[in-house]
Order: C-alpha cells, then structure tokens, then sequence
C-alpha cells in the first residue's frame, strides 16, 4: 500500500499483439493518457501514478501470469483485459492479492467479484436498446454469428430473449474460430446468403470479427437492408476494415467519439495530440480511460489504495466521463452508463441514431430484463448537435 508522496503503482493489462490487440491498443492508449493527465495533475496521495505496462498477447493462460508478474513488480491494482475469457482467468489472481481489477469492456453480465470494477456496459446497457432499434428499423429475422468463446455465447443467450420478446425470430447461431479460417468465415458468409434477407448479429471480436465483416463486404449484401449489428465492432475495427465496407453497419455501445459533450471534445483533443490525428477511440478506450480517473477519485478520497476503502469511497462520487456523468454502483459494482446506438455513416463515422436521456442504472443479472429507460430517438439526438 502507498504511503503518502511515495508513488502508487498500478498495472496495465491491455493486449498489445494477438487477436484483440486491434482493439486494446486504444484501450491501453486511453489508461496512458489518464495517467499523464493524472501526474500533469500533482500525481496521486503527494506522489506520482506509475503505471506497469505488459502484453497479455490475447490469451487467458498469458492474462494470468501477467497479472502475477505485475503484482509481485509492486502493481496495487489492475487495469485491463477485453475478452471475458481473459477477466475469468485474472480474477482468482486480484483475489487471492486482495487488490482490484478495473475492467472496462463490455460484457455478458451475471458476475460479481467483490475484487472487480466494472466499467464497460452491462447486457441492459447496449444489448437493450440495440433490439429495440433493430426490431423497430430492420423487421423480425437475424442470424447471430460470434467467436468460440465465453462472451459470444453468453450474450447470443440474452439477446435471443430480447429479440423473441420483441417478436422476432433468430434464424440461426453459428460459432467460429477466435483466429478463423477463410473456409470458416466463407461457410458462415454461404449459411446467411442462404437464410434469405436477415438481419446479422456479431459477437465477433478483434481481427475476426474485421476479417468477417471484409468478407460480408466481398459477398455483396446490401448493407442497407441487411446490416451487421453488433456491441464489439467499434473505430479501431472499422479503421482496419475500411470505410468503404463498414457503411451502414451498426453497433450500440454508451460512447462513440462523436459523443457532444464538453468533457468528449476534450477527451478526443489529447487522445489525438498524443496518439495521432487519425487514431481511433473506441468505446472501451474512453472506459479504460474514465475508470483510471475514478481508481485517482478514490484513492484521493480514502487516502489510500487499500481495497475497501477504495471500494467505499468508488460510489460516492460521479465523474464527468467523456460519454456523459458515471458512477459506480456500491451493490454490483458495476457503473452507470449512456447506451447508444450508432449506424457506420461516409467516411467511416458513426451517426448516433438513439441514445440515452439519462445514465442507466447497471442491471448485471437482467433482474429487470425488460425496464426501458427514456431515449433520445434519432431526431432528438440530431436535433442537439
Ligand atoms: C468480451 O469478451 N467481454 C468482449
């Protein structure tokens, strides 16, 4: 634990190769920037924020022994991880350190660890609004393809629900490999063509998903009347796949740097000066760069980076976070967030199309599975900016 002007250490657990190195480069991008504004700040508890760094490269088994290695090089808590997978495998290790894990991507839900943050979007803060939108604009067929993994399968469960409640019928589930195959990809790409005019709905991640969605560009569907929706494919995935194919493609998320807020304007002036005018900020960027601002919150408020006292201090204060005000929510200690839906428009920049007109309290175990929130509709969201 840090004594007062001694620094305090945190480590960082963001993929820098492997196949969601695509997107966890924005992420670990974001947590540096906060970091450096944090020090450019007068640091933390009168001394500065160090920040570990390290490359989980994609997997679990690596996620796990990186956690390791960051604690014993003096980390006090941890900021990372994309994939569910990786989460699962870094929990019993922040446990068994009494530390913390800061995770800032979206997820499946139903989890509480009593040594976890959650900062990316529970399944009724994107997969919610998203079949509203979907059944609303695009008619009542869909074809769910996602990664072999633990999210995909999870979130295809609970979005079959919202769908079928919604009077909608998911036509087929296909799973493929993390690092697929051209054949496994063609495969699914000849299984939608044949479904006839459906709707798909990706839990693809990392280069995958950017993979697919080429592909999908490729076969020729009309990306109009036949988009891909999805919660995982943000700015860094359209950068790799090109403008051009990502038109008209949809994703739901509660940030998108299009966000007009005062806080996002700023946000997006420093990610670019440091990173680069082009660089992509994804929604999982601005949460692994907001939960370092509230980790700094807290640390400032109970005085120390001791566990429960952090975890005290989290829900006491709200944060201007670049997509609007959040808050962690002492119960699930997961926090309110702005869902959005977004559609790809020219140039590759996403148009919010409905969006949020309050934060969303966090509903890990979907206890109120079909609570609707107000919303902005398209108009209104357009109206403002
Ligand atoms: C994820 O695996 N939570 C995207």
């Amino acid at each position: 634990m840090a004594s007062h002007g001694a620094p305090v250490t945190i480590g960082m657990l963001f993929s820098q190769t492997g196949v969601t190195a695509v997107l966890e480069r924005s992420q670990r991008q974001a947590a540096m920037l906060a970091v450096s504004q944090i020090n450019s700040e007068g640091g933390l508890l009168g001394g500065e924020l160090l920040l570990l760094d390290s490359d989980p490269a994609s997997n679990p088994a690596r996620s796990r022994t990186e956690a390791e290695r960051l604690f014993d090089a003096g980390a006090e808590a941890l900021f990372g991880c994309y994939m569910s997978s990786t989460r699962k495998a870094v929990l019993p290790v922040v446990e068994a350190r009494n530390s913390l894990l800061f995770y800032p991507t979206l997820y499946e839900g139903f989890e509480y660890a009593s040594c976890c943050i959650y900062s990316g979007a529970a399944p009724n803060q994107n997969a919610g609004m998203l079949a509203d939108y979907l059944t609303d604009t695009h008619g009542d067929s869909y074809f769910f393809v996602g990664s072999n993994y633990v999210f995909p399968y999870e979130c295809n469960r609970i979005m079959r629900d919202l769908l079928s409640n919604r009077g909608a019928r998911v036509v087929d589930e296909q799973y493929i490999s993390l690092d697929p195959s051209d054949e496994e990809i063609a495969k699914v790409i000849a299984m939608i063509r044949n479904a006839g005019p459906v709707v798909v709905f990706s839990t693809l991640v990392g280069d995958g998903a950017v993979r697919f969605y080429k592909a999908y560009d490729r076969a020729g569907f009309d990306r109009a009347a036949q988009p891909i929706a999805s919660l995982t494919f943000g700015e860094p995935e359209i950068r790799a796949l090109g403008s051009a194919a990502a038109t008209g493609h949809i994703k739901a998320a509660p940030y998108f740097s299009v966000v007009d807020t005062a806080a996002n304007r700023e946000f997006v002036r420093a990610y670019r000066e440091s990173f680069g005018p082009d660089s992509p900020i994804s929604a999982e960027a601005e949460a692994a760069y907001f939960q370092v601002r509230l980790f700094a919150e807290a640390v400032r408020r109970a005085g120390t980076t001791d566990r429960s006292s952090v975890v005290r201090a989290l829900p006491t204060f709200s944060l201007e976070a670049p997509q609007g005000t959040v808050r962690v929510d002492a119960v699930t200690h997961h926090t309110y967030l702005w869902p959005r839906v977004a559609v790809v428009g020219e140039g590759g920049t996403f148009r919010i199309v409905r969006e949020a007109a309050q934060p969303v309290a966090p509903d890990p175990y979907l206890v109120e599975l079909e609570k609707r929130s107000p919303i902005l509709s398209s108009d209104a969201v357009h109206g403002r900016s």
